[in-house]
């Protein structure tokens, strides 16, 4: 197959694209794809950055030439922060990493994840008053962190280390600002955001540090969550226990990648539905005839597929990963296209989910594209909001099932207006989160049949 390079968008001498990357990249991205076609590169001074929303150059780069390809460095800018994790290491280490922790996601925990998800959705929401105004987007947080942390950790993060939400949220904004300009600043320069991330790292480790030790001390009578499984496990190299600084980096992690992915995905999901009553009447409808009046189980998943179509098509419209790299280890052909060793290759969700070739009317919210007949038809690889291949979402199960059960609890008892009608735009940070924080109101899913 004859190979041709990679189309390159006019940009500005010396810094490319950098302005518009810096204000907009998702305008960026799909300028790129207008002018460019299936994939096409900007550049931020000298570097180039390939993007493409093409669902058969994502499944070449993605699962078939995996090998040739290591996370971008998009990613591991954020290894200061997470050091080792899984999400940071190398394919290799990533590997030895997965297989052990894949474990905890297996099905047969699934049904007590899900108690425990209702339960804690039950305690969040058990004093919200008719009327109140509510930061729904700060809520939605609160809750994921709370989940996913009792899950994994057998520990609720809020109660026993309030502290450690602040330091997570000083984490989450300062890499931000970090990912803004995509300059890969070493912390230790004298920077005031190097000072205010280290001031946030630095309470954070003595927390974790405490926190391992402890259930190091206790570890025969500890739950057998992904803690202890971690502190079961050897260093594949060293063949020695994993270390304190080890451990940390796992659970930083999942904390880190398992709350405001499935948090921004349900403050969507519950802003759309604000803006689409005719779906949120049917939603209601399903949510009322199947639970009646009680919470919902984990056997009741499958008898609420209007809940989980819903959170699809937020997915769809607003993949939170809304774009992810890698990085070619040698030169290779992708599609028609020759890729030099080094360059870094973005696939796009985001644009690939907008695509009218792959979705019809791709700006309407419409949850009937994945009734499971229609799911079917969606091309190969073509809705990607976990990824695919080996570095796909460890959590992808989990959160589906989280974002389901949440949002069909709170639709039973609920309905929220929100406080400020204009347009929100997704706000491409480490996540793709609401421009600004969704502010709703409060009322009773009783005393209103329509969504107003
Ligand atoms: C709606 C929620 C979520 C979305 C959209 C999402 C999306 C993604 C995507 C796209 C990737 C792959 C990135 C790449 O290929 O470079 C990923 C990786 C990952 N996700 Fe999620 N995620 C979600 C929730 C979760 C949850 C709940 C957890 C933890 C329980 C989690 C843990 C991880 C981890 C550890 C990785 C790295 C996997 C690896 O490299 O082996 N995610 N996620």
């Amino acid at each position: 197959m004859s190979s041709k390079p990679i189309p390159i968008l006019p940009g500005l001498p010396v810094i490319g694209n950098l302005l518009e990357f810096s204000r907009d990249r998702l305008a960026l991205y799909q300028r790129i794809e207008t002018q460019c076609g299936e994939i096409g590169a900007y550049r931020l001074f000298t570097k180039p950055f390939a993007v493409t929303g093409n669902a058969e150059l994502a499944y070449n780069l993605l699962v078939e030439q995996h090998t040739h390809f290591e996370r971008s460095p998009v990613m591991l800018m954020m290894k200061p922060i997470l050091g080792e994790g899984l999400l940071t290491t190398n394919n290799a280490a990533n590997a030895q990493q997965r297989q052990e922790i894949i474990s905890v996601f297996q099905a047969e925990r699934y049904p007590e994840y899900a108690k425990l998800i209702v339960e804690k959705t039950q305690q969040l929401c058990q004093n919200w008053q008719c009327g109140q105004t509510l930061n729904l987007s700060n809520a939605m947080q609160e809750l994921t962190l709370g989940i996913i942390s009792q899950a994994l950790f057998s520990t609720d993060v809020l109660q026993e280390f309030p502290e450690l939400t602040q330091a997570i949220g000083n984490l989450l904004h300062y890499t931000d600002q970090r990912l803004k300009f995509m300059l890969p600043i070493p912390l230790s320069w004298p920077l005031p955001i190097n000072q205010k991330l280290n001031a946030s790292i630095k309470p954070l480790n003595t927390l974790l540090s405490q926190f391992i030790s402890q259930r190091r001390r206790n570890l025969k009578t500890s739950p057998q969550d992904l803690l202890s499984l971690l502190l079961n496990t050897n260093d594949s190299v060293t063949q020695k226990p994993l270390s304190n600084h080890q451990i940390r980096d796992q659970i930083l992690t999942f904390l880190f990648a398992g709350h405001e992915t499935t948090a921004h995905t349900l403050s969507w999901a519950f802003y759309l539905l604000a803006k689409n009553p005719a779906v949120y009447e049917r939603l209601k409808e399903e949510v009322n005839t199947v639970l009646q009046e009680a919470p919902p189980t984990y056997e009741d998943l499958k008898k609420l597929p209007y809940v989980l179509q819903v959170i699809k098509e937020t997915l769809r419209l607003y993949p939170v990963a809304y774009a992810f790299g890698r990085t070619a280890l040698c030169p290779l052909q992708l599609g028609q296209y020759h890729v030099p060793q080094g360059l870094v290759v973005l696939v796009s969700p985001y644009i690939m989910h907008r695509n009218p070739t792959y979705f019809s009317e791709p700006e309407r919210f419409a949850p009937e594209r994945f009734t499971p007949k229609y799911e079917t038809q969606i091309p190969r690889f073509a809705y990607l909001p976990f990824g695919a291949g080996p570095r796909s979402c460890i959590g992808r199960q989990f959160a589906l099932m989280e974002a389901q059960l949440i949002l069909a609890l709170l639709t039973q008892k609920f309905r929220f207006r929100l406080l400020n009608e204009n347009q929100i735009t997704p706000l491409p940070m480490v996540t793709l989160r609401p421009s600004r924080e969704i502010e709703v109101q409060v009322n009773s899913s009783k005393t209103c049949n329509k969504y107003s």
